[in-house]
């Protein structure tokens, strides 16, 4: 119960990563305001949670919208312990030479813009919180290209730095500021921008549940519950001495090159040694 008595603000929270989260900070004591546009899935994970949690409707497209569930979540017990700034969708897929302005500014307010008014409105109610830690949403789209469309991967490199930024900033108030940044997780946000019908996206979404298993050196899909448990640990004290940094949650993808862990996949290398052993074959012959 690292978490009793703590105040918990999680947006995002009625899918995925979000949700898992809530459940864990709940589940080892803290009270969880758990906030998301998808009124049905919020309300489903208050009305099961014996009144730790509760959900509060709230675009984080909307600053007007951050300030009131700041507000309310710091009216139950006079402040925030816990924040977890998580709500985003994979955004414009446009590449860089076909982006429009509007699509650009409309994936930075929903992935970046949305973090930083979540630190802006969150910390007034967290001063003079004894452990105080704010907990962002990265990604390995911040560390490297290729896993996300461009305006995506632009904005959660904004995260990560904005996390390290605002923990310079806040440290004099004891509020730690980290970020997780999560490999491939099984949820729902690969489908959820998708215009297909429903039994569509459920296909589409086993289809990424098995290649999620093989994405990467440790052999299984990333679920939503081991980001969870980063997030949790970076709420907790366990963490305090931690601020202005990231955990890399990814199972090993951003490892490096595939070859070097999936003897399927031959590098140059393999393919170097081939050839001499061919080339020595032949010349035996
Ligand atoms: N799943 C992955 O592989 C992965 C990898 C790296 C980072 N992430 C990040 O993890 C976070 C959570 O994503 P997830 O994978 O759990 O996806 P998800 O689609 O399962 O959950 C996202 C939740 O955010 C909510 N949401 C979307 N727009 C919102 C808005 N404007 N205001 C409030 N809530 C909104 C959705 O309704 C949904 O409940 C996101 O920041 C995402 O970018 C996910």
């Amino acid at each position: 119960m690292r978490f009793a008595g703590k105040i918990a603000v999680v947006t995002g929270a009625a899918s995925g990563i979000g949700k898992a989260s809530v459940l864990k900070l709940a589940g080892e004591g803290a009270h969880v305001f758990a906030a998301d546009i998808d009124e049905a899935g919020g309300r489903a994970l208050a009305e099961q949670s014996n009144g730790k949690i509760d959900f509060v409707r709230c675009d984080v497209t909307k600053p007007a919208d951050i300030e009131a569930l700041m507000n309310v979540a710091a009216a139950k017990a006079g402040g925030i312990d816990i924040v977890f700034n998580n709500a985003a969708a994979g955004g414009d897929r446009a590449p860089i030479d076909e982006i429009t302005p509007e699509g650009w500014d409309r994936t930075m307010d929903l992935v970046l813009k949305s973090v930083a008014m979540g630190i802006r409105y969150a910390v007034p109610h967290m001063k003079g919180r004894k452990g105080a830690s704010i907990v962002n949403t990265a990604s390995v789209a911040a560390l490297g290209a290729g896993y996300s469309p461009i305006a995506y991967a632009v904005a959660k490199a904004g995260v990560l730095h904005l996390s390290k930024v605002a923990a310079t900033d806040l440290a004099q108030y004891g509020i730690r500021v980290n970020a997780i940044c999560p490999g491939f997780i099984n949820t729902n946000i690969f489908t959820a921008s998708l215009d297909v019908p429903g039994e569509l996206k459920t296909q589409a979404n086993e289809v990424i549940a098995q290649m999620s298993a093989n994405a990467q050196p440790v052999a299984r899909g990333g679920q939503p519950e081991d980001i969870a448990n980063a997030v949790a640990y970076l709420a907790s004290e366990e963490s305090s001495f931690m601020t202005g940094t990231h955990l890399l949650v990814d199972g090993g993808l951003t490892i490096g090159q595939r070859h070097a862990w999936d003897k399927e996949t031959p590098g140059m290398f393999d393919a170097l040694l081939a050839m001499e052993e061919a080339a020595k074959a032949g010349a035996a012959a």
